[in-house]
């Protein structure tokens, strides 16, 4: 069975000043049967961290660079994260697909950046709404799954795929039950076929957009969701606590 995820994603948003929702989140003591993540702006990582040394919280990026170091001006390399206090890194959201242009084969080489840096990857797959109109969803994170992980024998270490429909992302719009559950469904099959049943039933399967706690319940009953990715209700320790009690419970 793979572990539950509580993954938050603070995307652009939070100064050292908000770093005391992170060590409330720390002091609600959440169940340590769910593991926690928050992923941070890179300026946020390292204090972070130090935070929550003695919590059964990670500290995770948003994004790495594919090379260990080099002229990369304005990048960050997987192992520089780690160095920081990262353990976990988000790759492939749909925000740096569209506003970075990254494709398939670079998020690839992302991945292979941060399991060689030790960096638990959170893979990002989605459908636009237009994919989701047009009956193409499922060929859509076949294609983005297939792309991300061609080449590789077993999972990258410790992977994690979250599924995040565009159109759910920071809209208050969420897919049906039966819509996320499809959705989960075909990706444990794509694992299964790819890497054989022990090691996909492993990787957690998050479910990614527009959750709160008045939702999280209800997406967290649907079977192969593992837990979820959640950009703006992680921003507040209020928002995000209900959010794991919930999937402390199901
Ligand atoms: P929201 O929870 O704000 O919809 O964001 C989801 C997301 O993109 C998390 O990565």
């Amino acid at each position: 069975m793979a572990h539950k995820l509580a993954a938050g994603n603070w995307k652009m948003n939070g100064t050292r000043a908000d770093l005391g929702q992170i060590m409330a989140l720390a002091a609600a003591h959440p169940d340590p049967a769910v593991d926690i993540s928050v992923c941070l702006p890179a300026t946020l990582i390292s204090e972070a961290a130090q935070h929550v040394a003695d919590h059964p919280i990670t500290i995770g990026a948003q994004d790495c660079h594919s090379a260990g170091s080099g002229a990369h001006t304005g990048d960050i390399a997987a192992q520089q994260l780690l160095d920081a206090g990262a353990r976990d890194v988000i790759l492939g959201h749909s925000e740096r697909r569209t506003d970075h242009g990254e494709d398939d084969a670079l998020i690839r080489a992302k991945l292979v950046a941060a399991g060689d840096a030790g960096l638990r990857p959170i893979l990002c797959v989605g459908e636009s709404l237009a994919e989701r109109d047009a009956g193409r969803t499922l060929e859509r994170i076949g294609a983005q799954i297939d792309g991300a992980l061609e080449g590789s024998d077993g999972p990258p270490s410790a992977l994690v795929i979250a599924y995040e429909p565009i159109w759910a992302i920071g809209t208050g719009r969420t897919p049906s039950l039966d819509q996320i559950g499809e959705v989960h469904d075909f990706m444990r099959e794509q694992l299964k076929a790819r890497y054989g049943d022990t090691a996909a039933a492993a990787v957690p399967l998050l479910y990614g957009g527009s959750v709160k706690p008045g939702n999280a319940a209800e997406i967290f009953g649907v079977p192969n969701v593992d837990g979820a990715l959640v950009g703006g209700a992680s921003l507040k320790e209020s928002d995000f606590t209900p959010i794991i009690t919930a999937l402390s419970a199901s």
